[in-house]
């Protein structure tokens, strides 16, 4: 972990100050400083290194962090909480801790569209000109969390359980799957919308004042957009896989952005993807559905699924409770692997680590 050598260097530059101060005392005094120091870093590395594997903020972060960066308090273990290795990790990024956070989880080692390696400049910039990057309302103070995440799956057709997603905690909905016109299946509440620039409404008759829009990066041109989208400037179309929306619907207050170490974690820690694929495949990325589980397992003490569902064995079967695309579309993609996604499911639903509440 390379922000472990960050720490004492900084000890490191107080050794040198103390040699400026007493140039001349040499040999012993000066061992013992060097030992001293060393010993403390040990300490340090330690604390460090329990807190990074135990999953606690520790009290090296600013005060001030943990209070608004308090994501559970929940006194009770979630029933998934063993398929994570950071359970009280932060899931938005912040302009304060950036350089901190992103070398802490080695996500600085790491590319879009799981790292920021040669984007944090781009990073940096879109972040700085984001008026928040809170979690939830200073007014909430629910501890324990039950969310329902929500997918797109025409499993949702019919089933009226809009009354039922509306009672949870926190209702996590994604891309445009919208909720206008189809209340009654999936109901009115969205308490967080991951969206890429090709999948966000442009139409702002979806806008909801209470949703926070969360942008899942994979290419620097996702952020080069909404960049030039909050300056109002022409937006390149230029470098995407389908036109992207020319206007945002959100206000800037409602915009985070999510740490691309949570797709990481859903790629190589819950569904299992190599780092690297051979020459002759395309890299899978995790579905949004994915990411949005993943999410919700940072933040949740209860995680309840709607709208999970491919049918692969049916290409005529719809592919979402809105619109007319069929299945046919989801097994032509090349960029997810919908095996692996739908095995892991299943295998964490079996374990009552989650409920699906389109289960028959
Ligand atoms: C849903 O119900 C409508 C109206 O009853 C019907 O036309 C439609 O075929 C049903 N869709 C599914 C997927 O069951
Ligand atoms: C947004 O939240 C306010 C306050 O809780 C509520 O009165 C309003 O109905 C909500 N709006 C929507 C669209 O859910
Ligand atoms: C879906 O198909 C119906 C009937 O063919 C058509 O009227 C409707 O406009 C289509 N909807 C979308 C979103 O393409
Ligand atoms: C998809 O995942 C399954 C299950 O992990 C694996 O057996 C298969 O090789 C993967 N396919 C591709 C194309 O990566
Ligand atoms: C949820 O239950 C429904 C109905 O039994 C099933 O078709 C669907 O595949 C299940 N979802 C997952 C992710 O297993």
């Amino acid at each position: 972990m390379p922000s472990i050598l960050l720490h004492p260097s900084s000890l490191f530059s107080k050794r040198e100050g103390l040699q400026e101060t007493h140039p001349q005392s040499a040999g012993r005094p000066a061992m013992r400083g060097y030992l001293v120091a060393l010993f403390l870093s040990c300490v340090f590395l330690y604390y460090v290194l329990h807190c990074i594997l135990w999953g606690t903020n520790g009290y090296w972060v600013p005060s001030m962090d943990i209070k608004s960066k308090n994501i559970n308090t929940c006194p009770k273990k979630p029933a998934f909480s063993s398929l994570l290795r950071f359970p009280q990790f932060y899931p938005f990024l912040c302009t304060s801790d950036f350089a901190r956070i992103t070398s802490m989880y080695g996500t600085n080692n790491f590319v879009l569209p799981y790292g920021i390696k040669s984007s944090a400049p781009y990073f940096r910039t879109v972040l700085s000109k984001l008026k928040s990057c809170d979690l939830f309302d200073e007014f909430d103070n629910v501890p324990c969390k039950r969310c329902v995440v929500v997918g797109n799956g025409g499993v949702l057709k019919n089933k009226t359980l809009g009354e039922k997603i509306d009672s949870y905690d926190v209702i996590i909905r994604m891309n445009n799957g919208p909720v206008l016109g189809h209340e009654e299946d999936v109901g009115r509440r969205t308490t967080f919308r991951l969206f890429y620039p090709e999948s966000v409404f442009s139409d702002p008759t979806h806008n909801d004042p209470n949703t926070t829009a969360v942008l899942i990066v994979f290419k620097p041109q996702d952020l080069r957009w909404l960049w030039e989208i909050m300056s109002g400037t022409n937006i390149n179309t230029n470098g995407f896989w389908k036109k992207p929306a020319l206007n945002l619907i959100y206000k800037l207050h409602q915009i985070r952005i999510l740490d691309p170490y949570i797709i990481r974690e859903a790629a190589h820690h819950l569904l299992h993807f190599p780092e690297v694929f051979p020459k002759d495949q395309k890299p899978k990325h995790p579905t949004t559905g994915i990411i949005a589980l993943t999410l919700a397992f940072h933040i949740c003490s209860e995680v309840h699924l709607a709208g999970f569902k491919y049918n692969v064995n049916n290409p005529n079967s719809p592919l979402h409770y809105y619109g007319n695309a069929t299945m046919s579309l989801m097994n032509k993609n090349a960029y997810h692997n919908v095996t692996a996604e739908h095995l892991f499911l299943k295998r964490i639903i079996e374990k009552n680590m989650v409920i699906n509440l389109t289960q028959d």
